[in-house]
């Protein structure tokens, strides 16, 4: 697949690259245990939920899938192993990459093949080009984006017209005395668990539930979902609205190209 057209910097474009350059130092540094505490701290309904997004994508074996902000490519994994044509997981983080690699080798069988790759890649600005993929699939990755618009426009520019999109993420339970016992464990325990076990790298799991509550929710991330070009957009909230899948396909029209520093449109 060819590169993409080297997209235009703008001013504002060097914070925005410096916190994405430590949220990728965050993440190599946990990517060692990050399996371990994704599945204990999740009581493994992270397991669930991935399998979840492949049962909804119904996959036919001929689509060419991305999986962005790939991390240790468990999802990619799912979707080789359902039967999708063919897999590229992508992520900045190089470690993760290469968890996910080993992981891959490691499965034997068609994830082994080349069916499936990884790529070290940023989502803001993907290597590939227009219309280069039926589906795309990101699992825990958008609340990441440094710059959220700019990841959403280029996962709808590499995107066929009609392709469709999955993004998995973090939510907030609609009922209160459910999010208000679910915060506790999000806010308390989860940090306190996570920094033990990944050794307190960066904090980063403190910076999980700051994440999360900073992010926007999921009506607000339908609106930017259609702003960068998608249409039919359908939210699926997960576990009590624990976690929501949205779904959406590639409008019709030209897709924004992204313009890396501009700052973010309002939320609708
Ligand atoms: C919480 S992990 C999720 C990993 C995986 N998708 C999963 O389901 O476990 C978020 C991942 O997003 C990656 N990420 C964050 N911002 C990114 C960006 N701009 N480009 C590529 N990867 C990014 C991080 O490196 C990290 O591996």
């Amino acid at each position: 697949m060819g590169p993409t057209e080297t997209p235009s910097l703008r001013f504002g474009d060097a914070p925005r690259r410096k916190r994405g350059g430590r949220i990728a130092r965050m993440f190599d540094r946990i990517a060692p245990t990050y399996d371990l505490l994704n599945h204990l701290l999740s009581a493994n309904v992270d397991v669930r939920w991935r399998r979840e997004v492949v049962a909804r994508l119904a996959l036919t074996g001929r689509e060419r899938v991305l999986d962005a902000c790939c991390g240790t490519g468990d999802l990619a994994l799912l979707l080789c192993e359902a039967g999708a044509g063919s897999v590229v997981g992508t992520d900045f983080a190089p470690a993760m990459v290469a968890r996910a690699r080993e992981k891959a080798l490691a499965r034997g069988g068609r994830a082994a093949g080349p069916a499936l790759a990884f790529e070290v890649a940023d989502t803001t600005r993907l290597p590939f080009g227009d219309a280069s993929f039926d589906l795309a699939t990101v699992a825990f990755g958008v609340r990441n984006l440094e710059d959220l618009d700019a990841g959403l426009a280029e996962l709808c520019r590499v995107l066929r017209p009609g392709g469709r999109l999955a993004v998995l993420e973090f939510s907030r339970p609609a009922n209160p005395v459910f999010r208000a016992l679910y915060h506790t464990y999000f806010m308390l325990v989860l940090p306190l668990v996570g920094n033990l076990v990944s050794g307190g790298a960066d904090n980063a799991y403190a910076y999980l539930p700051r994440s999360v509550l900073a992010f926007p929710g999921p009506e607000a991330l339908a609106g930017r979902l259609r702003r960068a070009g998608f249409a039919e957009v359908h939210v699926v909230p997960l576990t009590l609205g624990i976690a929501c899948l949205h779904l959406a396909t590639r409008g019709p029209g030209q897709p924004l190209r992204p313009v890396h520093g501009s700052p973010p449109p309002a939320a609708p």
